[in-house]
């Protein structure tokens, strides 16, 4: 029997692996976090729901000929993933103004943007994650001028199916950020999570929150809200995937 070893251990997951193995194993955690880190709670149960919504999702969008690194749901909280070489970049597509995007460009949040609009971030904790643009990207070696256009393709292309798939349960999806990687092969994977943590989501009729904004912004309790978006998804979707 090989041993596993702890890869990495971010504030939302950790990630397994066996020596020789091209598949990871990873742990989500019951652990919320907001601010990079600086306001952290453990709420039980948050993981095994992340954990199932990514599932969900990354099934439904290989359905749709996205195909991301996802392999197995192995157990409520954890999954198998293909190991990719991740790009440090997060990638933001927004329907609504919302968040950052209204308080930088003083938009009112619940704006309709009349197309999408795609954000490039450097994942860099110590720098806080910042706003970055093209030429930072050329500059820091990030990714080539090739590759970021099909980030920003693909991340188009997530947005439409994710658009639709969200419709069909009453979610608007207002705004997500997603992390790309690379295979051996060099080709570019959808990677990481879709959840209610790297989502925003409202519901369509009563434009309540459905997601991270909800401990982010102190509005109460977030474990019956990512159930409800679990529990619907589950309802709509598990015959189909
Ligand atoms: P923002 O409005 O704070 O820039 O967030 C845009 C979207 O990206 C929102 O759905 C939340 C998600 N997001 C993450 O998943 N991780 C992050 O570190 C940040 C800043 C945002």
């Amino acid at each position: 029997m090989e041993t596993e070893v702890l890869l990495y251990e971010g504030k939302a997951k950790k990630l397994f692996k066996k020596p020789d193995s091209k598949e990871l194993r990873v742990e989500y955690l019951d652990q919320a976090t907001a601010l990079n880190g600086q306001k952290k709670d453990a709420i039980q149960g948050k993981g095994a729901l992340n954990n199932q919504i990514t599932s969900i999702l990354f099934q439904l969008l290989a359905q749709e000929g996205i195909q991301s690194h996802f392999i197995k749901i192995i157990s409520k909280h954890e999954q198998l993933i293909e190991m990719v070489d991740m790009i440090p970049l997060e990638v933001v597509v927004r329907n609504v103004a919302a968040g950052s995007f209204s308080k930088r460009l003083g938009i009112e949040e619940g704006t309709t943007l009349p197309q999408p609009i795609v954000e490039f971030y450097y994942k860099d904790d110590a720098l806080d994650d910042p706003f970055i643009n093209d030429d930072h990207i050329a500059y820091l070696g990030l990714a080539t001028e090739a590759e970021r256009q099909q980030l920003r393709t693909l991340a188009l292309t997530v947005n439409r199916a994710l658009q639709h798939i969200f419709a069909q349960i009453d979610i608007r999806l207002i705004d997500f950020k997603i992390e790309i990687g690379k295979t051996a092969q060099g080709h570019l994977l959808l990677a990481d999570e879709i959840s209610p943590d790297t989502c925003r989501l409202w519901d369509m009729a009563t434009n309540n929150h459905l997601d991270k904004d909800i401990y982010r912004r102190d509005l109460g309790d977030i474990l019956p809200v990512y159930q409800e978006v679990y529990n619907r998804l589950e309802k709509e979707f598990s015959s189909c995937i």
